[in-house]
């Protein structure tokens, strides 16, 4: 910006001089320099003299849409955010001008905490810029060089710039979870939490608790104040994995807390305002769940401003060789590199990576550890079809152990989980609750409803001794199946991802090996 020092400027484009009035005020305020016009040719003339830090204009002029606007200045000043007002309660214009490239939009009758927000967040875009304007960017932590990769790079770094909600989809593993966390960090918001939230894996009567928080005594059990997910995630990002699990009926809350930006504690009188961008994901087809009446229209059609579709590994293998490469600098030591013996990404190359990247990151890791001098030959690789029979004690075979897969229809019986464990029972291993790791290969048996534990004591805090309870059998799982969490889920009778989530609430990690 040419003016340096001077405070930045915002044109109000409304023809209502109430409104307008309102706005302004508002802006001063907050120290802004402010201009305003009536009408879009006001507008223009304006925007034709000054270089905005933000354009707010109302959606119906006298010579024609706000629309016009937001068109106009998204093609022609990308680097002025505009934002629109909009009627109370019309979500489609809301939508429809995130659609045409604006930053963001606030309802009538404008909430002034959230018209302050929006307006801090606009002013943030552009800060960062100029302040690290000769440094380089870092580099993208989405690999790859295929043109769908490059292009995929070039729409996060335009999507980052605005609130419109993004919805990822693709394959398990190829990366949702990642283009999600470059959107935020890309952003005005990157100083501020991303929160990804695993929708399929929080039991329902916990759900309003976790996504809006509660007061204290709120309900039994409530001894405390809790903040949600949405105050967790404030002037940040909500990533909604897994969005299509969500049960009905907090598709219903959540779309309200996104429509009014607003969110009530359980047991709260009042609400607060959050200023939260949504990204949600999922593998699967929501646009079917809607026809099937599993998945609101409305939280759908607010959730889907914007699509990102990530492609499955197996449509961009000219990629193998840099991702191949930015996993093996990884797994490398300090005085041992990991490298790839002759053949290998060939290999690969003829590998189909049902389970994406995550996949080609499992398979290497654990080549690794039956490579020699950290060399991976073809025979360490074990891909389908690949020979099992020289494998170490305590191989699982990589298709079992990749994340999100399903898991062949072996590991869903627990019968035949059970016949494939050797019952030994460790009588000794107590309830603990450090994070030391229950005694390795110690393999309990099996079965639907052991007996209850019987307490000589009661404890005094039922969650607490609850969560140790949980985070001990989790971790017995865990350490009888050697860490294969899609194993220890089928064990437990819970999918992979209700594990995974439990094993984050429960800080379980896994060991380095
Ligand atoms: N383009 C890429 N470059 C580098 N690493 C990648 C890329 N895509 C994915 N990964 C890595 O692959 C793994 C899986 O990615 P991520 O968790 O984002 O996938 P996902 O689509 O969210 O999977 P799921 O559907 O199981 O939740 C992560 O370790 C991630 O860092
Ligand atoms: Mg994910």
């Amino acid at each position: 910006m040419n003016t340096a020092r001077s405070s930045p400027r915002v044109l109000v484009v409304d023809d209502e001089a109430d409104l307008r009035e309102l706005l302004e005020i508002t802006l001063l305020k907050m120290g802004l320099d402010v201009d305003s016009a009536e009408n879009l040719a006001q507008a223009r003339a304006l925007l034709a003299q000054h270089e905005y830090a933000l354009v707010l204009t109302d959606m119906r002029l006298p010579d024609g849409l706000g629309l016009e606007l937001v068109r106009e200045v998204s093609a022609a000043f990308r680097n002025t955010p505009i934002a629109v007002v909009t009627a109370y309660g019309s979500t489609d214009n809301a939508v429809v001008a995130l659609k045409a490239g604006a930053f963001d939009y606030i309802s009538k009758p404008v909430a002034l905490d959230q018209l302050r927000l929006m307006v801090q967040s606009a002013l943030r875009l552009n800060a960062p810029a100029s302040e690290t304007h000769s440094a380089p960017a870092p580099p993208s932590r989405l690999r790859g060089e295929s043109a769908v990769i490059q292009a995929l790079r070039a729409q996060i770094a335009r999507l980052a710039r605005s609130m419109a909600p993004i919805a990822i989809t693709g394959e398990s593993g190829s990366g949702k979870e990642l283009a999600a966390r470059e959107v935020h960090a890309l952003g005005s918001r990157a100083s501020k939490p991303f929160i990804a939230v695993n929708c399929g894996a929080i039991p329902e009567a916990l759900m309003e608790a976790e996504f809006f928080g509660y007061r204290k005594g709120a309900f039994t059990g409530a001894s405390d104040e809790r903040d949600g997910f949405f105050q967790a995630a404030n002037g940040g990002t909500l990533m909604l994995d897994e969005v299509a699990d969500l049960p009905l009926a907090m598709q219903v809350k959540l779309l309200r807390a996104i429509q009014e930006r607003r969110v009530r504690k359980i047991g709260a009188t009042v609400e607060e305002p959050v200023d939260v961008r949504i990204i949600s994901a999922t593998h699967k087809n929501l646009e079917k769940l809607v026809d099937e009446g599993h998945f609101r229209q409305d939280l759908f059609y607010r959730l889907n401003v914007i699509e990102l579709a990530l492609p499955p590994l197996r449509e961009r293998l000219d990629d193998l060789g840099v991702l191949t490469d930015a996993i093996l600098e990884r797994l490398g030591t300090f005085d041992q590199k990991v490298r790839l013996g002759p053949g290998v990404l060939e290999a690969l190359r003829g590998y189909s990576f049902p389970g994406n990247v995550r996949e080609l990151e499992n398979i290497l890791e654990r080549a690794l550890a039956f490579a020699n001098d950290g060399v991976i030959e073809v025979r360490d690789l074990a891909l389908k079809g690949a020979k099992l029979a020289d494998t170490p004690p305590g191989y699982v075979p990589p298709p079992q152990d990749v994340e999100g897969m399903d898991a062949p229809a072996w590991v869903k019986s627990p019968q035949a989980a059970a016949a494939a464990i050797t019952a030994t029972y460790d009588g000794g291993n107590t309830i603990n609750s450090t994070n030391a790791m229950p005694s390795p290969a110690a393999d309990v048996p099996h079965v639907q409803m052991p007996p209850l534990p019987v307490l000589d004591i009661l404890p005094s805090n039922l969650p607490e001794y609850l969560a140790m309870v949980e985070r001990e059998i989790i971790l017995r799982a865990l350490a009888q199946t050697q860490y294969n969490r899609t194993q220890a889920a089928s064990l437990l009778g819970i999918s992979f991802r209700q594990l995974r989530y439990q094993m984050q609430k429960l800080n379980i990690q896994e060991p380095e090996s």
